[in-house]
């Protein structure tokens, strides 16, 4: 039960659309636009740095409250499962960033949201996780092949430090902790398989290029 409760919470969070609310503010739907993704990258591309500096930071920040306030209302009762209530309420949080239903299931790709999961997972993870996605985008210059890379690369980083006692739960909360993590990052690859096609076929957006 306290599993879909996080999710639940972290859903209510996740529907708080930043690039479609920024984009509304500025007299557009951002789903019309360039990539068609309500997300950070597309809002950067479409509206512009602030734009992209200001999603990022509501996507990431909705996802950190989530996974906060869930840690805060179960830290008494469940002590002993709070990463993995996390998990449950970043996932909430994903799912109602990709599928709100205010605006018909039509949203993001999740990657801001993964960043603001990643930021509660801890500093080795972030670091991580910061150093791979800045690097390849900076050599490549594209943002889609550093996202694919960060949600493959987040599964292995949590199974290691997990392994080695870093999350502190019973290994049956932990397998949870890794499937939840991985069905997270199968679902962020099937959001980009239209970026994958491009950047099989060479044709994908570079950041900072306009579409
Ligand atoms: O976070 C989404 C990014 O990886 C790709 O965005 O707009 O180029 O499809 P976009």
């Amino acid at each position: 039960m306290e599993r879909i409760v996080c999710l639940a919470i972290g859903y209510l969070f996740g529907i708080f659309q930043t690039a479609y609310i920024y984009g509304k503010m500025n007299g557009i739907d951002i789903r019309e636009y360039g990539s068609g993704n309500a997300g950070t990258t597309n809002a950067l591309r479409v509206l512009g740095k602030k734009a992209g500096v200001i999603v990022l930071l509501g996507d990431v920040a909705k996802t950190v409250l989530a996974v906060v306030l869930v840690k805060v209302i179960f830290a008494r009762t469940h002590g002993d499962m709070l990463p993995l209530l996390g998990m449950y309420a970043a996932a909430g949080a994903i799912l109602g960033h990709n599928f709100p239903v205010q605006l018909g299931f039509r949203g993001g790709k999740g990657i801001a949201c993964t960043a603001g999961l990643v930021l509660t997972l801890g500093p080795i993870v972030t670091i991580l996780e910061a150093v791979t996605f800045l690097l390849t985008v900076g050599l490549t210059r594209y943002v889609s092949l550093g996202s694919i890379l960060v949600v493959i690369e987040l599964v292995i980083d949590i199974a290691v430090l997990g392994q080695r006692g870093y999350y502190g739960m019973s290994q049956g909360h932990l397998l949870e902790f890794y499937l939840v993590c991985t069905a997270l990052s199968l679902m962020a690859i099937y959001r980009h398989r239209t970026n994958i096609k491009r950047l099989l076929s060479g044709t994908e957006n570079k950041i900072f290029q306009k579409k």
